[in-house]
């Protein structure tokens, strides 16, 4: 695999200090963009070439790119942190690279080498490195490598060129009520992914495809759905974009990884925060009936999401077609508060990283 080198073209015209500082003081999610982009791009019989840095704009497509009518695309999301010290940091990018890999796997793409797409995260956030927040609170510079099928024609079949971007954007809290207990509609009949589908891997189609469901629980008055395995329609799978942890006491619990959710980062970590912390912590299939049970007898006593943009969310209501329950009294709870502050910690570098898990830049 060729591993490009990538050329700096630096913009003539950032955003002045000023006008990034007024972002910087109520970022949002996704609402703003850094002043650079990195793009590599690949080509059949030539590999991985051409990667530069250079001013965040437009990208200009034929309309008939493979990647708009087929959505062959897949894309990531990690965080860089501002440390105690004032560097910056980015957490576990080789976990999010090589689930890069194996989406473009799984979406018949090029995989990108682990050192080149971790090499592209580093040089955008060193570029636009003032845009990363600063340190104290919970503010990130939230990092979008994605890569899209740029072959031109209207053939079904893997393209033979594609585009790999890393876009950066200044985040504050995913959900606009910050650690504010989310409610969740648990659909019994659409489901996300399907065993043998592509729900392990993130790319855009499994995005369009919970955009109804979520414009549904929306309309029943929550925040986010909760998917059910395709088969039995039983298994708590996983949000739209969150995996979820069941708290029995001193016991943490999330659902296997049967190929139709995604294995997400911030899920793996907590598996082994909670073990630093002194919790039992297993994965586990954990029906919806279970779950309602377990939540009337008071065995479950909290139920959290987690992922790279929420972070630790607490869940305080479930509602489904049997009916709805609260989650610890609609309050964040005890375990979920305690994880989500020392995954916080390690990330932004108030705690020792004992896992290797940070990069320094
Ligand atoms: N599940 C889905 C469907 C997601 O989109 C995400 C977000 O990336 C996650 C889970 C959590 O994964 P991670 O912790 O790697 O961000
Ligand atoms: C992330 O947490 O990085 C995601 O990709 C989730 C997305 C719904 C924002």
């Amino acid at each position: 695999m060729t591993t490009p080198t990538i050329e700096l073209k630096p913009s003539s015209s950032p955003l002045s200090d000023a006008e990034r500082e007024a972002i910087l003081a109520n970022p949002g999610f996704g609402r703003h963009f850094t002043d650079h982009m990195v793009t590599i791009r690949w080509t059949e019989g030539r590999g991985w070439h051409d990667g530069q840095l250079v001013p965040y704009g437009p990208l200009s497509l034929d309309p008939a790119t493979n990647v708009l009518h087929y959505a062959q695309e897949i894309f990531e999301g990690l965080k860089a942190y501002r440390r105690p010290d004032g560097s910056v940091a980015t957490f576990r990018p080789d976990a999010n690279a090589r689930r890069f890999q194996a989406s473009a796997h799984r979406l018949g793409m090029p995989e990108l080498p682990v050192e080149t797409f971790v090499e592209a995260c580093d040089a955008l956030v060193r570029q636009d490195e003032a845009w990363v927040p600063a340190h104290g609170g919970e503010d990130s510079l939230y990092l979008r490598p994605f890569m899209i099928a740029t072959e031109v024609g209207l053939g079904v079949r893997p393209a033979n060129e594609y585009l790999f971007v890393v876009i950066a954007s200044p985040a504050g809290p995913y959900f606009a009520g910050g650690v504010k207990p989310v409610s969740i509609w648990a659909s019994e009949d659409r489901v996300r992914a399907v065993p043998g589908g592509v729900g392990d891997a993130k790319t855009g189609g499994n995005y369009a495809a919970s955009l109804l469901a979520q414009a549904e629980a929306a309309a029943k008055g929550c925040d986010q759905v909760c998917y059910l395995d395709a088969v039995e329609h039983k298994w708590v799978e996983e949000l739209g974009g969150m995996n979820l942890y069941f708290v029995y006491g001193d016991k943490i619990v999330t659902p296997t990884l049967t190929g139709s959710l995604l294995a997400g980062i911030t899920r793996d970590s907590l598996l082994q925060v909670a073990r630093d912390l002194g919790y039992e912590s297993e994965e586990a299939r954990v029906s919806i009936d279970q779950w309602q049970a377990d939540t009337e007898n008071g065995t479950l006593t909290e139920v959290f999401a987690c992922g790279t943009a929420a972070v630790i969310t607490p869940v305080g209501l479930v509602k489904s077609a049997r009916g709805e329950w609260q989650q610890s009294g609609g309050e964040p709870g005890e375990v979920t508060m305690k994880l989500r502050e020392a995954l916080l910690a390690i990330q932004t570098g108030k705690a020792e990283d004992t896992h290797g898990w940070m990069h320094e830049l």
